[in-house]
């Protein structure tokens, strides 16, 4: 069987999980390659027999840019695809979005699997809440997961239908209530709004190159940032090793208190299941 693994990760968790399903899937005797999304060319994709999309949770979702990708993808017949996502206390609606998008292309999506994952955002105190994951156990169920995929992928070849998932949308909780209202509009509109201190930048290209958007330009002059095509993730401020992109976090700083209050609830109910295990007290991180 060959098989790839698309990946997006911006703070290598992500990348964790994906190079531990491709271990899993190895060690059954199957291909794997292993390419970032921003690397993948489309019209390569249907010399595979199962492909794998992975990616963070932003916003309750999968972030624009893996919804940008997917919806410039080729019609792609009935290929076999697997979804995995990581994420701080909330996958939300990941998986339902991805699925339905992944199913619009074609593909028949026949597996999932989520992690826990270090979620280091500007605003937030350090260490984050999630501070240790994925952790051995994750790693060692994402390879786990990598094996079985295979095997399901097979077996459904083979007639077993059945065993093909169903994602269902979340419409009920506060998340997902605040997840419609965070549409590309109103994330530019509650966004900050950065700026480049030329003074303190050095050229060194980082935010352009990282940035998942294609939303940066710094050749032209003034330098252009958070152009259209941002997915609002903020890693150009975050990656700059001089400060040189300055923001004014006043407004999000704001409600993290008490968003931190909601993400430590998911995350006590999510420890009571056996799902999460805490690596720092996060009832001190407030
Ligand atoms: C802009 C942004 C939005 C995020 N939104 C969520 C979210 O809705 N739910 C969640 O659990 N984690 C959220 N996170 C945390 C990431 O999902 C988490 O850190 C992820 O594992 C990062 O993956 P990576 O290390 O592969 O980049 C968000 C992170 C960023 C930067």
């Amino acid at each position: 069987m060959k098989t790839l693994i698309i990946y997006f990760s911006q703070t290598g968790g992500t990348k964790k999980i994906a190079e531990a399903i491709r271990t899993g899937i190895k060690s059954v005797g199957a291909e794997c390659d292993l390419i970032k999304i921003k690397n993948v060319d489309p019209s390569g994709l249907r010399k595979y027999d199962l492909i794998g999309f992975g990616t963070p949770t932003f916003f309750y979702r999968e972030p624009l840019n893996v919804q940008r990708f997917i919806n410039n993808l080729p019609e792609m017949q009935n290929m076999h695809a697997f979804i995995f996502a990581t994420h701080g206390s909330c996958l939300g609606n990941t998986f339902y979005y991805l699925s339905e998008e992944l199913k619009e292309k074609g593909f028949v999506v026949i597996g999932a699997f989520d992690s826990y994952s270090d979620s280091s955002l500007q605003f937030y105190p350090k260490p984050m809440h999630t501070y240790g994951h994925p952790d051995e156990i994750e790693l060692k169920e994402a390879e786990e997961f990598g094996k079985k995929i295979c095997r399901i992928s097979e077996k459904i070849r083979q007639g077993n239908l059945n065993l093909i998932p169903n994602f269902k949308l979340i419409e009920d909780t506060w998340w997902a209530k605040d997840s419609k209202l965070l549409t590309p509009k109103t994330l530019r509109m509650i966004s900050p709004k950065f700026q480049i201190n030329m003074e303190k930048c050095t050229q060194c290209m980082l935010c352009q190159t990282e940035c998942p958007g294609d939303a940066v330009d710094i050749s032209t002059n003034p330098p252009e940032i958070q152009k259209e095509g941002c997915i609002f993730c903020w890693f150009c401020e975050k990656v700059c090793p001089t400060g040189a992109i300055e923001a004014d976090w006043s407004i999000i700083r704001a409600n993290t208190k008490s968003n931190l209050r909601k993400y430590i609830k998911l995350l006590e109910e999510a420890e009571k299941q056996g799902k999460f295990r805490p690596y720092v007290d996060y009832r001190k991180i407030r």
